[in-house]
């Protein structure tokens, strides 16, 4: 089955060293089934552009400001990343809500701001450990589901896929059981179909994130209902990225 397999480089590599990255890329993902993906740094995106343009991969940005334009001094809108080619951004990531204070609603606005402008979204949302002992992680993955999808409309959901990371296993080593990850992405659907109908639920795409490896991608990519994968660190290696993206799960 064909698969959604997004690469997330946060802040790492140079934007000299990301054109080898990029040229590997495109000729190791040739032919693929899959949509890959690449999130790369906003200084990368005119490089993706110049050689990932006549590839198989699609490349965006990892956060937008909500703002259209104007005087917000340091942000990059969707029109900036999307003139540079750029089709996706992820927004909502862990790692923007826990250190730059993100909301769910800033994420809704950030959302809305992307789709406008013609973007697709990764929307990150996953829990603590400490939600998951208290038996509290279902409820809050949809609370987080229902207050970032405010006002958006169904005929949207076709350019918006829901990352499932669990926030205690992005970057940590330690991954979500593959039980864990299925009954998480069920839920997910069965929030879409509440929000919206029984054809959302069906058809919205769901991927996992956190510590996907070289070594556990298979098992994970391959869950019931799982259209693919965010990769944070094990998309840096270009071989091993490039081998999780050619797969044919
Ligand atoms: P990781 O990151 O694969 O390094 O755990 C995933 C993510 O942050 O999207």
């Amino acid at each position: 089955m064909e698969k959604i397999i997004i690469g997330n480089f946060k802040m790492n590599t140079k934007p000299s060293e990301f054109k080898s990255y990029a040229m590997t890329l495109a000729t190791k993902t040739k032919g693929t089934k899959n949509d890959v993906i690449v999130c790369v740094p906003y200084t990368h995106l005119e490089t993706a552009k110049e050689i990932l343009t006549e590839s198989v991969v699609e490349f965006g940005a990892q956060n937008i400001s909500e703002e259209i334009k104007g005087a917000f001094t340091g942000e990059i809108s969707a029109e900036m990343i999307k003139d540079l080619g750029a089709t996706y951004t992820i927004i909502g990531h862990s790692e923007r809500r826990a250190k730059f204070r993100e909301t769910d609603r800033l994420v809704n606005k950030k959302i809305k701001t992307a789709l406008a402008n013609g973007l697709k979204v990764v929307i990150c949302v996953g829990e603590t450990l400490q939600t998951r002992q208290n038996k509290q992680a279902s409820a809050f993955v949809k609370k987080q589901l229902d207050d970032v999808l405010k006002g958006i409309y169904e005929n949207e959901l076709d350019s918006v896929v829901i990352a499932y990371e669990p926030i205690w296993a992005v970057g940590t080593g330690k991954v979500a059981t593959p039980k864990d990850i299925q009954k998480m992405v069920e839920l997910i659907r069965k929030e879409i179909e509440n929000l919206y109908s029984e054809k959302a639920g069906k058809n919205i795409n769901v991927v996992y994130g956190g510590s996907i490896n070289l070594s556990n991608y298979k098992k994970i990519i391959s869950i019931d209902q799982i259209n693919g994968a965010l990769i944070g660190g094990a998309c840096l290696d270009v071989d091993g990225f490039s081998a999780i993206c050619r797969e044919n799960y």
